[in-house]
This record gives C-alpha cells, sequence and structure tokens, in this order.
C-alpha cells in the first residue's frame, strides 16, 4: 500500500503550512479534532485576503456602482470593472465578454433561456451523463417549452465520455452541446477542446460549465475553444453569490436580455425600451459589489500559486487517498478516468454514504455524501450516492491520515 512518505512531494511541506496559514478557518478544530477539510468541490475556503477585501469594501468604499457622480461611487465602480477586466484577462477573454451573474446556475439559465427563444421541434441539444442537475435541468427545461429533443452523451464504467457515441449524437439539428469541464460528483477530466470541435464541426454552440476546474488551475477559454463558459466564486477560492458567464463576443450579442431592471438599459419609456451595451445589458439591478471584489481577491491569489506545483500536489494526495482507502476490505472507488481532478468517490459495501459521513465527520474530515447534484451519474452506477472526499491545494498528508483513521473507524463500526 503506498504511504504519505512513498510518494516524492512536489509541492514541499513548508509550502502548503505557509498556504494554510492564509485560510484562517483551517486552524480550526471540529469535535476535539483539527479538521480535515475535504469537501472542496461543494465549495472552497477563503484566504484572508477575499475576506479582507469585502470587508474593506463595506467599511470603506459601500456604494452603488454605474450610478454615482459622487467619489464612493466612483471608486466603487472602478473596483467592479477592474475586477472585470482581471477576471478577462485571467481566462484570456475581453472584458465585454464577462458577464457577473450569481454563479455557475445562473450563467447556465441564462444562456438556456435564449438559446431556447430559437429552439423548434426539430432541433436537439446535447448534455451527458455526468452533468451537474444545473447543466441538465435548464435544458430540459428549454426542451420542454420550445418541443426540441435533449440527447445525452453517455458514459463508460470508468466515468469516462463515450465520445463515438457523442459523434453519432451529433447531427445539423444538434443546436447547442452543455457540457462539464470536471465532474463534481467523481471528477472526471473531460476532453473539452476534442468535444468543442466536433460540435463546431456541425455548427452547434458549446457550453461548458467549468465550476469545478478553476480550483485546479486556470483555464483558457481560446484555448478551449468553447462558445460560453461558465464558473462559480465559490468554487474557486471567492465568496459565494458571485459567478461568471464567459461567452464568445459575436455568440454572446446574439443572446436577448435575460433579466430587465436597472442597469441593463439605455433608455426607457412607455413606447419602448432600448439595451445597454454589452455585457451590461446581460447584468440587471445592483450586482453583488461585493462579490466581486472578493472574486477578485481570489483571481489576485490564485494568479500567485505556482500551478504546476499544485497539480502535483493535488495527484500526489489523489493518489495516496485513493489507494489508502482502496485497500480497504468493502470499499469500491467511483470514477477512474486517467484524467482525473483530485476527486475521491467511493462506496463502502457495509454502510450507507451517509453513515460513513457521519462517523468521519466526529473526526473532524468534512466529507460530502449523497447524489452529488448528479442523480442520472448516481442511477448509471446503480448507487444512491457516493461518499465524496475532494482536495485543494491547502490540502496536507494530516488531512488524507484522518480521512484514512476514519475508514478503520466506520470499518470497526460496521465490520
Ligand atoms: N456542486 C457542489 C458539489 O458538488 C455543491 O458539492
Amino acid at each position: 500500500m503506498t504511504t504519505t512518505t512513498d510518494i516524492p512531494e512536489l509541492v514541499t511541506r513548508p509550502e502548503v503550512a505557509a498556504l494554510r496559514r492564509d485560510f484562517a478557518i483551517l486552524r480550526q478544530r471540529v469535535y476535539g479534532h483539527p479538521l480535515a477539510y475535504l469537501d472542496n468541490a461543494a465549495t472552497t475556503q477563503k484566504p484572508d485576503i477575499v475576506i479582507d477585501r469585502i470587508h474593506s469594501f463595506y467599511a470603506t468604499k459601500n456604494s452603488n456602482v454605474h450610478r454615482g457622480v459622487h467619489y464612493l461611487s466612483q471608486q466603487a465602480t472602478d473596483a467592479y470593472e477592474g475586477v472585470r477586466a482581471l477576471a478577462a484577462a485571467y481566462i484570456g477573454a475581453t472584458p465585454d465578454e464577462i458577464v457577473f451573474t450569481s454563479g455557475t446556475t445562473e450563467s447556465i439559465n441564462l444562456v438556456a433561456s435564449g438559446i431556447e427563444k430559437r429552439l423548434t421541434a426539430d432541433d436537439e441539444v446535447i448534455v451527458t451523463a455526468l452533468e451537474h442537475h444545473s447543466n441538465i435541468v435548464p435544458w430540459q427545461m428549454a426542451c420542454e417549452r420550445s418541443g426540441a429533443t435533449l440527447r445525452v452523451v453517455p458514459v463508460s464504467d470508468d466515468g469516462v465520455l463515450d465520445l463515438e457515441a457523442y459523434s453519432r449524437l451529433l447531427s445539423t439539428k444538434t443546436r447547442i452541446v452543455a457540457v462539464g469541464h470536471t465532474s463534481n460528483a467523481i471528477g472526471t477530466v473531460n476532453p473539452i477542446a476534442q468535444i468543442v470541435q466536433l460540435a463546431h464541426d456541425v455548427d452547434a454552440l458549446v457550453l461548458v460549465d467549468a465550476a469545478q476546474a478553476f480550483a485546479h488551475g486556470p483555464v483558457n477559454v481560446s484555448e478551449l475553444g468553447a462558445d460560453f463558459v461558465c464558473f462559480s466564486g465559490h468554487k474557486m477560492f471567492g465568496p459565494t453569490g458571485v459567478g461568471v458567464l464567459y461567452g464568445r463576443l459575436s455568440v454572446l450579442e446574439s443572446l436577448p436580455p435575460y433579466q430587465g431592471g436597472g442597469d441593463m438599459i439605455e433608455t426607457v419609456s412607455f413606447s419602448g425600451t432600448t439595451y445597454a451595451s454589452l455585457p451590461h445589458r446581460l447584468e440587471a439591478g445592483t450586482p453583488n459589489i461585493a462579490g466581486v471584489l472578493g472574486l477578485g481577491a481570489a483571481i489576485e491569489y490564485m494568479s500567485r500559486l505556482n500551478w504546476t506545483h499544485v497539480r502535483e500536489h493535488e495527484m500526489r494526495l489523489l493518489k495516496i487517498a485513493t489507494e489508502q482507502v482502496r485497500a480497504i476490505r468493502g470499499v469500491t472507488v467511483v470514477g477512474e478516468s486517467p484524467d482525473k481532478a483530485p476527486v475521491l468517490s467511493f462506496v463502502y459495501d457495509r454502510a450507507h454514504p451517509y453513515d460513513v459521513g457521519t462517523v468521519l465527520d466526529r473526526m473532524g474530515v468534512a466529507v460530502r455524501t449523497g447524489h452529488h447534484c448528479a442523480m442520472p451519474l448516481m442511477e448509471r452506477f446503480d448507487l444512491p450516492g457516493t461518499v465524496r472526499a475532494s482536495f485543494a491545494f491547502y490540502n496536507n498528508e494530516a488531512d488524507i491520515e484522518a480521512l484514512e483513521a476514519g475508514m478503520r473507524k466506520v470499518q470497526s463500526l460496521f465490520a
């Protein structure tokens, strides 16, 4: 069995220890145990710089954006638009292509509601069996209302998308392919550039749910080639309630307004309304200004990380944790894609995932249990759910040792 000392360290212990000091929450004890936070796919923790930025906005800049001539409003507007430019640069886009939303779910709903208006009963939408509910249900709703057909790319026993089946599903009827970059439930990383190329060959658009990707490294939208890329602040060390919809400018231009209200208009009269230019046309109402600034701080923080080291560190943790958990009789790992994010999903044949999670929790180990908002995927594997340990760069060997000790406890309780 692999132990924490068998695999060389590529992010050095002091490096991880220093990074952990940026996250006050990791110093907590839970039920008398050091917190082993392994629920990063649900939400990542926030470094002090993010928390401080939100506090400082309310303490020194609080004001509405795009509306006031006064000093504070201009400060807030500059800071808000500065994050748009920062986010654009981080993903290889232009600021006009960045729409702030409340998160990935809203980003997908925004696109689906716009696409729905052009769908007919002859059209098809493709999703995959790996998707989170937020990349299934908006498309189901769009198809139900328009009469279009929803097609699903199947997944192999290893949790890998069947690209031959995908090629067969694509046709001139396909209007859009909605695919996750990285599975939240089992960690599969999909070959997005290839998926996009095949879709573009039949003139279909592609939306990528990249919510789970950014915690593990920057994503460059021009390398992916997708028309839309959606992500959430809270899954990349930023705050909840803020996210980004990237849209290729020509495609974003073709989307109708999503919500009506202030800030998204140019002129309003009872004889008709004209809309603002992008990206404001798609951002109605007062935005989550503090959240956007917090997201900016998260991007600044992530820009300083050595992602090659992070990737090697996370893969090392995943490998050790997988081997340790798999060594426990009765454990089956779910999702063994060769290209995988640091997500370890598993079941234990003597206990329900919820019970496993409860025992782990009492030992200070935070995991998610259940269907992970991916019920069709659980159905594919004929499972009620799994136990999911998901890692971030601040996790360390002690966290894995806590997981292993927790699983030995589960084994002793449910023998
Ligand atoms: N989508 C989040 C998860 O996977 C909530 O846990």
